[in-house]
């Protein structure tokens, strides 16, 4: 019974050993956001100039306007729909708020503007961060 004690006990440690070597180059390989939740990241050369990448699942737009990149939440700020993405605003299909590209309220019933998520660009990414 002993050596098969032994080989577990010796396969358990070889697999800590792994796991710890895996997470340690995984490290290196996963954008770095110190102590934040990474909500999404877009690789730029897929986001058109004037245009905007919507991600409905995440419920956030990545929009680029000349030289400036930002994420806004999709997330109506009266009662929470989705609003939707137009070549000119965003329009909540809910009860009608209408906010500017920049996530600036013009129409309520909402009372606040979309949030904006911070954005980092890393290389040819561009990560949004919560
Ligand atoms: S939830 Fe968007 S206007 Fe009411």
């Amino acid at each position: 019974m002993a050596p098969v004690r032994q080989s577990r006990r010796r396969f358990l440690g070889a697999l800590i050993v792994a796991g710890g070597a895996l997470l340690g180059v995984g490290r290196f390989l996963m954008p770095r956001i110190k102590g934040r939740q990474l909500l999404l990241t877009v690789p730029l050369g897929d986001l058109p100039h004037g245009g905007a990448l919507v991600y409905r699942e995440s419920r956030v737009a990545v929009i680029r306007e000349g030289d400036d990149l930002y994420a806004l939440s999709l997330v109506c700020t009266h009662l929470g729909c989705t609003v939707t993405v137009t070549p000119t605003e965003l329009v909540c299909p809910c009860h009608g708020s209408v906010y500017d590209r920049q996530g600036e309220l013009l129409t309520g019933p909402a009372t606040r503007p979309l949030h904006r998520y911070r954005v980092e660009r890393q290389g040819e990414l561009l990560v949004v961060i919560a």
